[in-house]
């Protein structure tokens, strides 16, 4: 049976590792060719050779998210080597705990260069090389776009600007045939964003006994969350916000004082 995404441009912005890397391999899987980028020379080759590796046709380029003439660059070697870009996810992200009295004006802007400003350059850069009509942008936000969550000023400012981006964009390019959507992830396991967030196991607990779901998430439910925006079942969706998340926006779900 043909893959879902036979033959189709999948690009995908902070891919060495991680959430993003699960999505550009299931993408992969299902006969995309694929264009992965992140910062590392050594990281987002390996994650390249990776998918190479099970037959199908990947190249990596190293570049920050930061740098716009770089993006540039990277989407025209995109397009050169697999033609015009289909699905385009952009998941490039970094995030700490930090205090905001403690926390730099730099560290903040740190941030906001890499999650908000940062997903504005990848997608703007794709602009001239997107499938028209039928290109599926995806953003990676979170839930704190729109849960303020303490220690996290930083991503929590970055991703509310990620959401307004998305929805905006999916204005003005959805005439153009481009659907812009988002998938706001809740907690998944064995990741960065969770190593970072909840290092100890009592933290993890607490967060899995808040959740609707009482679990983490895998990867792969984001993979296929983003399978699911990028294929023709999605055709009249954009500007949503795909919260794959266990209930994580609907608050405390823990019942501990009720019993
Ligand atoms: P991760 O493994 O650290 O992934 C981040 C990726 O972004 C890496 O491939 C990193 O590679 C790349 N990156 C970072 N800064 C970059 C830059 N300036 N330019 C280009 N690439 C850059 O983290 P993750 O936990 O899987 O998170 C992935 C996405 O999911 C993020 O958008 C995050 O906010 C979102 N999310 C995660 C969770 C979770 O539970 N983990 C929950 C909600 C939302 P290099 O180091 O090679 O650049
Ligand atoms: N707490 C407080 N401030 C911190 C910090 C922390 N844990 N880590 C970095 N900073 C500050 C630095 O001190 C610096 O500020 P200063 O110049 O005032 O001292 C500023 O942030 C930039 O740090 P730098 O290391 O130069 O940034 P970078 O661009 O090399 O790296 C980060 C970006 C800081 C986000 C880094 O953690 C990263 O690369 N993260 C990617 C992976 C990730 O976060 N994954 C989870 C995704 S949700």
């Amino acid at each position: 049976m043909a893959g879902r995404f036979e033959n189709k441009s999948v690009f995908v912005a902070g891919a060495s590792s991680g959430i993003n890397l699960a999505i550009a391999e299931a993408f992969a899987r299902e006969g995309a060719k694929l264009t992965v980028l992140s910062r590392s020379e050594e990281k987002i080759e390996a994650a390249a050779a990776g998918i190479r590796s099970i037959g199908l046709p990947a190249i990596g380029i190293a570049c920050d998210v930061r740098d716009y003439p770089g993006l540039e660059a990277a989407f025209a070697r995109a397009v050169e080597a697999h033609g015009s870009i289909d699905v385009l996810v952009s998941g490039a992200a970094g995030n700490f705990l930090a205090p905001a009295r403690k926390l730099s004006a730099n560290a903040f802007k740190t941030v906001v260069d890499i999650d908000l400003l940062g997903t504005f350059n990848v997608f703007r850069a794709s602009f001239d090389h997107l499938t028209r009509p039928g290109a599926s942008l995806i953003a990676i936000t979170a839930g704190q776009a729109v849960h303020p969550s303490p220690f996290q000023i930083h991503a929590c400012a970055a991703k509310a600007g990620v959401n307004m981006v998305t929805k905006c964009l999916a204005l003005e390019w959805g005439p153009a045939g481009i659907r812009v959507n988002a998938i706001s992830p809740g907690p998944i396991a064995d990741t960065e964003g969770m190593a970072r967030l909840a290092a100890d196991p009592a933290r993890e607990a607490a967060i899995k006994n808040r959740l609707a779901l009482r679990d983490y998430g895998r990867k792969d439910d984001i993979a296929e969350a983003a399978m699911y925006l990028a294929s023709d079942a999605a055709r009249y969706v954009t500007g949503a916000i795909l919260n794959v998340d266990g209930g994580n926006d609907l608050g405390d779900a823990s019942t501990d004082a009720l019993a």
